[in-house]
């Protein structure tokens, strides 16, 4: 009887650990980090080498590890060398940071509307928007889609236009049969504590195959020192070279937007179990769409043919309001009375945040009704979480969720 007790304790252990956060390397690379008593610690490269395995797994050629994807964001615009008020187009459904950025570089940001399906832009929604002073495109890659990039791609290079693909909410997406994220000219990743992966609570990681951008997308995340390259964030020089009054440090403006090795060290443990922190979320999504399935009033964000979908969310257009008169936050009650959690909604259209509306930037005015579809959309959002640690919880939520459709009818 203790032996089958302790036999279930140790299995209920051993299921709750594998779902744990932090049950990798984690530990141990924090604690080799503070160990600097051990020669082989002291100076040892975490960043570097959390570069370097983004590196392996994305296929391009550089990797900046930065602390935060809202630098990193900052920092690949700044690369590109921009002048004042060029134009830089973003999605009207994402977070307010892209619009941050671009206004920081003196660029004017531009809004294209979305796909009503993918709910990310696409190429017929941004060729709408593109002017003599389209510069850059930032797309999103929305809640774990990868964006239809090839179009847009095509498209760019023959407008001699960047692409920042702002894959924040997005890793291990496969587009095309490659790391998604890698066809852009520069790509970001984010490692904020809620999404896929974390280097412990706030982090970043910046790609691009392109060594002139890579090297000044380091230099500005690196206070522009001037012996920083493309791939190395660590140069080593004879003291007596910088023991020096004469010797000259930087050669272009940056800020400091490093990684720390602290942060980098977490990161390392978390991308060696990225496959599974990403199939878990998958999982749990599949349980809330099998949830919906033929339900007429929660549409999911539709996938497109060329990739997976990561689901940072699973997220359902809800047309309750329309179909059967029950409004987002009457649904939002029901389901949490019945033992569902909390889910979320989408973030206010950047340009309709206090911080931008009603303002004006080049030609673009913060208005309603700039992005009609995304404006519609935005309010019907419901975005239910997938990083559930206990699969046998998400399954129950799930259930409620499926019941509660029931209730109110299918059709
Ligand atoms: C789509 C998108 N872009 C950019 C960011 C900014 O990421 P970070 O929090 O790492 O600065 C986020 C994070 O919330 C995001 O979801």
């Amino acid at each position: 009887m203790l032996i089958t007790r302790l036999n279930l304790t140790k299995k209920l252990f051993s299921m709750t650990s594998k779902f744990g956060k932090f049950v990798g390397n984690e530990i141990e690379y924090i604690k080799k980090y503070l160990d600097t008593e051990d020669p082989k610690n002291k100076n040892y490269p975490w960043v570097q080498k959390f570069e370097e395995e983004f590196i392996k797994l994305s296929g391009a050629k550089y990797a900046i590890a930065v602390n935060s994807a809202t630098s990193g964001l900052h920092a690949a615009l700044e690369a590109c060398n921009l002048s004042p008020e060029d134009e830089v187009i973003s999605s009207a459904i994402t977070v307010v940071m892209n619009s941050f950025v671009t206004i920081q570089s003196n660029l004017t940001p531009v809004f294209a509307d979305i796909n009503p399906n993918t709910w990310n832009i696409d190429i017929e929604t941004i060729k709408s928007k593109v002017t003599d002073k389209t510069k850059v495109i930032m797309p999103v890659s929305l809640f774990g889609l990868p964006v239809d990039i090839e179009p847009i791609m095509n498209f760019a290079k023959e407008k001699n236009i960047i692409v920042i693909d702002d894959s924040a909410e997005t890793i291990m997406g496969e587009y095309k049969k490659k790391f998604a994220g890698v066809h852009a000219d520069i790509s970001v990743y984010s490692f904020e504590n809620k999404k896929h992966m974390t280097s412990g609570g706030e982090g970043g990681m910046v790609i691009t195959s392109n060594e002139k951008l890579a090297k000044n997308i380091r230099k500005f995340s690196g206070i522009g020192y001037k012996n920083l390259t493309a791939s190395a964030g660590r140069v080593s020089m004879a003291s007596s070279e910088f023991q020096d009054p004469n010797h000259i440090r930087h050669d272009t403006i940056g800020l400091n937007y490093r990684m720390t090795p602290l942060s980098a060290a977490i990161g390392l443990a978390q991308l060696e179990r990225i496959k599974f922190l990403v199939q878990r979320r998958i999982e749990v999504a599949e349980m809330f769409l099998d949830a919906t399935k033929n339900c007429s009033w929660m549409i999911p964000q539709k996938k497109i043919e060329a990739a997976n979908h990561t689901y940072f969310t699973v997220a359902f257009n809800f047309l309750g309001n329309e179909k059967k008169s029950i409004s987002w936050k009457e649904f939002y009650n029901m389901y949490l009375q019945k033992g569902g959690d909390g889910f979320y909604s989408a973030w206010m259209n950047p340009y309709l945040e206090t911080a931008l509306k009603n303002k004006k930037f080049g030609k673009t005015s913060c208005n309603i009704g700039l992005c009609p579809s995304a404006e519609k959309i935005q309010k019907n959002l419901m975005l239910f979480k997938t990083n559930y640690r206990n699969l046998d919880i998400a399954k129950r939520k799930a259930n409620v969720l499926s019941s509660l459709i029931d209730e109110i009818g299918r059709d």
